[in-house]
């Protein structure tokens, strides 16, 4: 792309000229020399989807489709980061670096309406699995208190819970769903059937990152508020990928990481905790800074000493640029990359069994594959090294396609390993 397109792309996302609201308007306006940004209906075309790809830094050849695990920050994104950067080595006396208070709170109060959430009830945390332990270890419990978790979750709830229960003597109670739920009441039921009165807190990944199962969250929250259960939403794999209002999620924890489809800076991530629940998370970690009284989940929860502040303020600019494009639109986006990746591997390539679920409908990001006779270890190092394809070994073949790839992109996929296997 040339350079001056990409800079106007840069410049509305400075000035929020495309914000969703206005979007097709004004897009139209941002490429000089008239390029058509947007198609006559209004929804994003392939020429909209390309100026979004060149907005990434990534190397010439390479296909990304590891979303789930690590995503590349656009160039604003990494821009910013280097901006605050400079910007703090030019002066570190604690007089300049008071900037950085007031930008963080700037980035608390842009993740809140990002979430649809106060600011107080946002924290920044390093990533999922420390936002995860905050609450984990944070809650207070009685011996004989019951945790219900999910089988495909994440280790970093998993684990802690498990660690949590043998110290302090929890029963854990870890649900399994159907394969091929054909229902998100199937989904719901066996969470439903492990509810009983000791059942203190539900914890669950909203998407899960080794099925690619999506849990109706919404439901499950209402359900567990039903019964007086807490529920923290593991949100790794949902932040920044799907179109998300907590408030409307109902959930009591929320927690992710921005380096994954937020594609925001490395080693950042969120804690969300409703209002009503601050008093009980005891913090884990306690820098200078915190304050006895603080009743703010960043100031309670979240201090940690010297923290890279460049990292954090960077977080705002990810923020915009998901705004710019428009969350509906990536939600979508999303959706369809998947899906044309789904059925062009089930229909060209021999071998493959479908480990994600098989309905459009529950499919988000993730595709995972696996070949029935073919090592796929093997496969997985291969798709790499030969065709520059950087996927998941986990669960088989695990593609998380996101908005800087391509329809050709998912194609070329499934032409690369149809050639692989055969
Ligand atoms: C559902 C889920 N939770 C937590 C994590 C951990 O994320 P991080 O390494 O950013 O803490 C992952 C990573 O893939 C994940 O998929």
């Amino acid at each position: 792309m040339r350079n001056i397109e990409r800079r106007s792309f840069l410049q509305t996302l400075g000035t929020g000229v495309l914000g969703t609201a206005v979007l097709p308007a004004a897009a139209k306006n941002a490429i000089p020399g008239g390029g058509v940004f947007l198609s006559p209906s209004g929804s994003p075309d392939e020429q909209f989807w390309g100026l979004v790809k060149a907005q990434f830094p990534i190397a010439e050849g390479k296909i990304m489709v590891n979303a789930a695990n690590l995503c590349p920050a656009p160039y604003v994104v990494g821009d910013e980061i280097i901006r605050h950067a400079r910007a703090l080595d030019t002066d570190v006396s604690f007089q300049h670096r008071a900037r950085f208070e007031t930008i963080r709170k700037e980035t608390l109060q842009a993740l809140a309406n990002f979430l649809g959430v106060s600011a107080d009830e946002m924290g920044i945390t390093r990533n999922t699995s420390e936002a995860n332990n905050m609450v984990i270890q944070g809650l207070d419990f009685q011996p004989g208190d019951e945790v219900v978790i999910w089988d495909q979750n994440h280790p970093s709830n998993n684990m802690a819970w498990k660690q949590k229960a043998k110290r302090f003597g929890l029963i854990i109670k870890e649900v399994r769903t159907p394969g091929a739920a054909a229902s998100p009441e199937e989904l719901l039921q066996p969470f439903e059937a492990a509810i009983g009165t000791k059942t203190r807190v539900i914890a669950f990944s909203h998407i899960s990152n080794v099925s690619g199962q999506v849990i109706p969250a919404a439901a499950l929250c209402e359900l567990a508020r039903s019964r007086g259960v807490l529920t923290l939403i593991d949100g790794a794999q949902s932040f920044g990928m799907l179109n998300l209002n907590l408030q409307a999620l109902g959930c009591d924890f929320y927690t992710s990481s921005s380096h994954k489809w937020l594609m925001g800076p490395k080693e950042t991530g969120i804690l969300y905790v409703r209002q009503a629940h601050l008093e009980r998370l005891w913090p884990t970690t306690m820098g200078a800074g915190w304050k006895e009284g603080d009743l703010s989940v960043d100031g309670r929860i979240c201090t940690l000493g010297q923290r890279n502040d460049a990292l954090a303020a960077a977080m705002t600019s990810a923020l915009r640029f998901h705004d710019a494009i428009g969350r509906q639109n990536i939600e979508e986006r999303v959706f369809e990359l998947a899906v044309r990746l789904k059925t062009a591997l089930l229909e060209r390539v021999p071998g493959l069994e479908l480990v994600s679920p098989e309905a459009d409908e529950a499919t988000a990001g993730i595709v995972i594959v696996r070949h029935t006779t073919q090592d796929n270890n093997k496969l997985y190092e291969q798709l790499y090294h030969q065709y520059g394809i950087a996927c998941a070994p986990t669960g088989g073949l695990r593609f998380s396609p996101t908005i800087y790839n391509t329809p050709a992109e998912m194609d070329n996929i499934a032409e690369s390993l149809r050639q692989l296997v055969s």
